[in-house]
């Protein structure tokens, strides 16, 4: 299985699905590639945010081998998966699909814990130290179900 994570600077969220999903798979023994992107390619190259690093090392994941980077239009094929974490993301992803079965791969991540309620991962990216927590946390369950289904 090979999944993409995805969020708007790939410097927040998704790299904190990415790492936490790479981890849970590890652990089940699964060998599945992940990888993140932002739609946009504002942090190109950058590491996660510190507050990103910060929070996954508490749980005791490193994300510190992650470069930021932008989706492009070969991912849609390559992926089985890509998850999304806000609809803004979903839409800006859709946009680039030539495809419907590029489209049925695109999915909004916390629709794993609740089906079709379509909800959002906050962008903490303003916000203060909580924010990441709180993002933690809803990531780490959506993964555990991503897990628990395969
Ligand atoms: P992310 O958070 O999409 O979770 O990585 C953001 C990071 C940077 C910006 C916005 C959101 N930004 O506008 O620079």
């Amino acid at each position: 299985m090979k999944i993409l994570m995805v969020c708007l600077g790939n410097i927040c969220r998704s790299p904190l699905a990415h790492g936490i999903l790479q981890h849970k798979a590890n652990e089940a023994g699964l060998e599945w590639e992940i990888d993140s992107a932002g739609t946009n390619g504002y942090h190109n190259g950058e590491k996660p945010d510190p507050r990103s690093v910060s929070i996954a090392g508490i749980y005791g994941i490193d994300i510190t081998y992650q470069n930021s980077r932008q989706i492009t239009v070969e991912d849609l094929d390559y992926y089985d998966i890509i998850y999304v974490m806000d609809t803004s993301n979903y839409n800006n992803v859709m946009t680039m699909c030539t495809s419907d079965s590029q489209k049925d791969k695109v999915k909004l991540i916390l629709n794993e814990i609740t089906p079709g309620a379509n909800e959002a991962v906050p962008d903490p990216y303003y916000g203060g130290d909580k924010g990441f927590e709180n993002v933690y946390k809803m990531l780490d369950e959506a993964c555990e179900f991503i897990i628990k289904k395969a």
